[in-house]
Formats: C-alpha cells, structure tokens, sequence
C-alpha cells in the first residue's frame, strides 16, 4: 500500500514527509490556487522538499485535448524528477491521455467517478486513474464499492494501471479502499495523522509509561 500527501502547502508536505513513509504529492488546481503563489514558485519548492524520486502529480488546466499536452509539457519542465500529469476523464481528457502516454508521460486520469471512465483510462495506458471516493459519497454514491469494482477489472485484465484513492473525509474511508483494492491512497496531511490514531494505542503507551516511571523515577530506558 502507497500512501501520498495531497496539498500544495509547501510545510504542511515538509512535516507530513518527516513523518510518514509517502511515495509522493498530489495537488490539484484548487489546492495549488489556496497558496496564492504561481506554478513556477509552488512546484520547485515542493520538489526541493520531496526529492527527485518521488512522485509529483499536478493537474493541466486547459479542457481542450491540444491545451492538454501543451499543459503536460510546461508542468514537467517545472515539476522536475517523478512527475505525472493529471488529466480529468473527459472526452478531451482520454484524447489527450492517448497521446501523453504516446510521449511517454506518466499520467493520472483523475475525477474519476465511474468504472466505465477507469476502463477508458486503464486502455489509454495510464498509470494511475483516481476514483474520487468521498465526493461519490456525498453525492450520494458508493466510493468504496468503485475501488472495488475498478481493482477487480483491472485485476481480471492484468493491467499495470494502479488506483490511487483520492477525495477522503475520514480513516474509515481510507481503510475500506485499501481493502477493496486501492493501490495507493492520497490523504491531506490530518487525515494522515489520524490514519495512525488509536486511542487504545494511546492508552497502552500511557501505562507503559506509567508502570516504568513508578519503578525507576524517569522514563528514560537506562540511567544516565
Ligand atoms: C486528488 O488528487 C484530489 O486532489 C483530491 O483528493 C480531491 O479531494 P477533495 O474531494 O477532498 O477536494
């Protein structure tokens, strides 16, 4: 299992990536517009933090398939290292995702809200599609029941594309899509700290604590 962070806040990445074995980032015009900086200054900053080799996935915003490449290619001049494009399932999306993969760009097919738009993807040659689980739910769909559904025709398929999960608003979410199949989950950097949470954990780690400092004064291993 893959985990992602999924901001373009520079420092939340920096603390998130301290923290947590992440294979990347995933931004999308939205979290990159909430930074109020432009492209040219978000992007190499966030590659300085992450490194060459992990992956960075950042959205085109041009809904013409042409806009598209042209947008894939400005986007790995500024991304650097392990960059995959983001481009939405669309008709536009799938021309232009044909064609990227032609050029030999990993891409992410994103929004992804039905199978059907996964399977298109998937035959585009992708490398990644993302079912956007917690807005499918809120619209009144089964998120879960997506990753399913996609992971098993891939599957059947042995195709190499891997579903990275994306839109979550709770760790349950998060746990079911792992176990449906999700290859790979991107999470904002909370719901990463509340994938570790336990409040069992936090008790058993309290009496440990407690029961070491009654016999020995402090809770440092050995004397100093
Ligand atoms: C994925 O890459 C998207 O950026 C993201 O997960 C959307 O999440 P949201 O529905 O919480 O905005």
């Amino acid at each position: 299992m893959r985990f992602l962070v999924d901001t373009a806040d520079v420092e939340e990445i920096r603390r998130a990536f301290e923290t947590y074995p992440l294979s990347g980032v995933t931004t999308n015009p939205s979290s990159v517009a909430r930074q109020g900086l432009e492209l040219p200054r978000v992007l190499p900053a966030i590659r300085q933090v992450i490194g060459a080799d992990a992956e960075l996935h950042v959205q085109v915003t041009a809904s013409d398939a042409p806009g598209m490449v042209r947008d894939a290619h400005a986007l790995s001049e500024l991304a650097g290292g392990h960059v995959f494009v983001k481009v939405p399932v669309t008709r536009d999306g799938i021309k232009a995702m044909r064609r990227l993969v032609g050029e030999g760009f990993a891409v992410t097919a994103t929004s992804v809200f039905a199978a059907r738009q996964a399977f298109l993807a998937g035959a585009a040659g992708v490398a990644y599609v993302a079912p956007y689980v917690n807005r499918l739910d809120e619209a009144g769909g089964r998120g879960e029941a997506l990753v399913r559904d996609i992971a098993t025709a891939f599957a059947g398929e042995g195709l190499a594309t891997v579903i990275l999960a994306a839109s979550f608003r709770d760790v349950d979410q998060v746990e079911r899509c792992c176990l449906a199949g999700a290859g790979a989950c991107t999470l904002p950097p909370a719901l990463l700290d509340a994938l570790v949470a336990h409040s069992l954990t936090e008790d058993s780690v309290g009496s440990f604590e407690r029961d070491w400092v009654a016999r020995f004064g402090s809770p440092a291993l050995l004397e100093r």
